[in-house]
């Protein structure tokens, strides 16, 4: 070491809190510390006077350093390793400057290692730790997307059996209206016309459409009380008796009582109680009148005496529509809701109010409506 005082030198590479050692432009190792011998495991002889790209046994780690020495001016910095006598490999940031910009100074070159294997195993376990979380994330959404397809195919299943639970209510409600009706000579076709007339009722006075679908399945039920009216007096031609007709008018009551308190009936029981009921209180079986009527009785009320007036009967021929339409006008704030009188004649210029037949016959709702 050509005009430096080698014992100076050697201080100042111990007193660093690193690895360090001193090389000549050749790259040998002329100095190394002895925090860079405890880094590399390696005895200070095994080290001295080797060139620093010696230790390397990699071709292409040795062509690095190479290099390195080809800019021996140039300070230098980056992330490379130290090759440990036990033949791994120690992560460091190596630093690399010359002793000073001027001879004899600018011939040396010191090179310091700062230990960074404690750094990486940090980041390893870091990396570690985020492959276990996007693992997890990776299951949590697996099991998330599970388990939302497992519900689509619930609420599915669900919809599929509350329509078939729907469309078995209906067809019930259906055959029980038709049962009791068979015995007055009818066939499904007025119950049927009756629920279509008070759908487009509903509709016309603006009502939500759940209450539309609810008061047209209802309707089918008004007459179900009738059931309890003997065939004597059910199917008599002629005028009824003051007896006859009382019990006649029994069918609204026991068409109430026969229906089922559960919510599904509610209007239905309305309806089967009131659809005799007169604007002017002079229905029956409760002379109720104006709005204390039930609203869907009121509605039943003008689709079962149109339907009546439009249907032959065995005392009288089928009206035409004109004529029937022109009754349910007069009826205004008698018999009727001049509202839904209003809306029936909406209906009816717009033509709707068209699913009569002649065939069809419901003498008893005639008789005991008008
Ligand atoms: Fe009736």
């Amino acid at each position: 070491m050509d005009n430096l005082p080698p014992q100076s030198v050697e201080a100042l590479l111990e007193s660093l809190n690193c690895g360090a050692m001193l090389l000549d432009r050749s790259g040998r190792i002329l100095i190394a510390n002895q925090r860079l011998i405890e880094m590399m495991k390696t005895p200070l002889t095994c080290l001295r006077g080797r060139r620093f790209e010696d230790i390397y046994d990699n071709e292409e780690d040795r062509r690095r350093v190479q290099d390195r020495m080809a800019d021996f001016g140039e300070a230098r910095e980056g992330e490379f390793y130290l090759p440990c006598v036990d033949g791994t490999h120690l992560p460091v940031i190596l630093s690399s400057r010359t002793l000073g910009a001027e001879p004899p100074l600018s011939n040396y070159m010191v090179v310091t290692a700062i230990d960074l294997s404690r750094q990486k195993a940090a980041e390893a376990r870091l990396s570690e730790d985020y492959r276990t979380i996007a693992q997890l994330s990776d299951t949590v959404l697996t099991q998330a997307l599970d388990l939302k397809h497992y519900s689509e195919g619930l609420e599915k299943m669900v919809r599929e059996r509350t329509e078939e639970i729907r469309e078995a209510n209906m067809e019930s409600i259906f055959m029980l209206a038709v049962a009791c009706e068979t015995r007055d000579e009818d066939t499904g076709a007025h119950v049927r016309r009756i629920q279509h007339y008070t759908e487009e009722l509903a509709r016309t006075l603006l009502l939500p459409a759940s209450d539309v679908e609810q008061f047209g399945y209802s309707a089918i039920l008004h007459d179900v009380g009738k059931i309890v009216v003997p065939d004597h007096v059910l199917k008599k031609p002629g005028q009824l008796t003051l007896e006859e007709r009382e019990l006649m008018q029994r069918h609204a009551p026991e068409g109430e009582r026969i229906l089922s308190n559960k919510p599904f009936f509610a209007v239905a029981r309305q309806i089967a109680r009131s659809h005799h009921e007169n604007w002017d209180g002079s229905g029956y079986p409760d002379g109720a009148a104006g709005e204390a009527i039930p609203l869907p009785a009121r509605i039943v009320h003008v689709a079962d005496v149109f339907d009546a007036l439009t249907s032959k009967r065995v005392y009288k021929p089928a009206w035409s529509r004109e004529d029937a339409a022109r009754a349910i006008r007069e009826g205004s704030g008698r018999m009727f809701d001049p509202k839904i009188v209003e809306a029936f004649d909406a209906i009816f210029r717009r033509g709707g109010f068209n699913g009569t037949t002649a065939e069809s016959v419901d003498a008893t709702s005639l008789k005991t409506a008008m």
